[in-house]
């Protein structure tokens, strides 16, 4: 991982703007999770923390964006650059990273460059419709997973792919692998939403409804319940939740298991990626990742 952070050095200084050096030595790198994926799939390849280094710069400009959108004022348990810079130098300063992601990938092979462009355009579509989503009380299953595959799992799966590609082997597997990485792992992010405190979380639990989004877990507990306290679920949406509220929902969870509903489908995801590699370390992630939640 040492050669990725050298190579995102190596970008950033070519930039040649003291801000941008400033700016993104400030930012919290995160669990670095595409860069490593690119490493594992194609370690042998000398092109490999290049391509790492492309896709993290890719995922920090879509999170400064991110930020700006959802107003978010902490990124990663520390102040968002849109709250400590505004919002103007937060977007200007994405440009200036996925930009510069751009300019290195085309001199990658075109199956290669071609996929994760593509997938940004899909995350940029995806992050339009959870801000469109976000308006309403949404209780299509499909229309959910859909928007979450593309804002959160195209880019792994790009990632996974492209590496593949990388080191001569088949990207298919990879690619599904990737997709189910990433849905799996945003299902577990959406849970712990429900299920953690604002301590560990480092945001208000169940921010999640407040802000409109309506999770697999509310959408099986809209399914679930009976029609006085479906009209009660909907009535809370958006809104600043007393520990009233927050108690019924929870209650209402455990009694028609919708937690454990979403959960089995992150397992079902997560087993499916599993299957398809064969590697133990890209498997030991998915573990990993499935076994934050509870
Ligand atoms: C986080 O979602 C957001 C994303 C994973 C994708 C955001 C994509 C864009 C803003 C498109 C623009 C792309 C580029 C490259 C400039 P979230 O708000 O659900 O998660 P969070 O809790 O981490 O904020
Ligand atoms: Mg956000």
């Amino acid at each position: 991982m040492q050669r990725v952070e050298t190579e995102l050095e190596r970008l950033i200084d070519e930039i040649k703007y003291e801000e941008v050096n400033k700016l993104f030595s400030n930012l919290s790198g995160g669990k670095r999770l595409r860069a490593k994926l690119v490493l594992k799939i194609a370690s042998k390849n000398p092109k490999a923390p290049l391509l790492a280094a492309i896709i993290e710069l890719i995922h920090a400009a879509s999170l400064l964006h991110d930020d700006v959108i959802d107003e978010a004022d902490t990124r990663r348990g520390k102040p968002s650059v849109n709250a400590t810079e505004g919002s103007k130098i937060a977007v200007m300063f994405g440009d200036i990273l996925y930009s510069k992601g751009f300019s290195e990938l085309v001199e990658f092979e075109k199956e290669i460059a071609k996929r994760v462009a593509s997938s940004v355009t899909q995350l940029s579509v995806g992050e339009m419709m959870d801000v469109a989503m976000g308006e309403y009380f949404n209780t299509d299953e499909k229309k959910y997973l859909d928007m979450l595959y593309l804002k959160t799992a195209t880019l792994i799966e790009a990632a996974a792919a492209s590496a593949a590609i990388l080191a001569g082997k088949d990207p298919k597997n990879y690619a599904l692998y990737g997709r189910n990485l990433g849905l799996s792992f945003q299902i577990i992010d959406d849970i712990l939403d429900i299920t953690s405190d604002e301590k560990t979380l480092g945001k208000p639990a169940m921010n999640d409804f407040y802000e409109g989004k309506m999770t697999l877990p509310y959408i099986y507990l809209y399914e679930d319940l009976p029609n006085d306290d479906k009209l009660k679920l909907k009535s809370l949406h958006k809104k600043v939740l007393s520990s009233n509220d927050i108690d019924w929902i929870k209650s209402k969870m455990k009694q028609y298991h919708s937690i454990e509903k979403a959960y089995k489908v992150a397992q079902r995801l997560s087993d499916e990626a599993k299957k398809a590699v064969d590697d133990e370390e890209l498997r030991a992630i998915l573990d990993k990742m499935i076994q934050r939640s509870y």
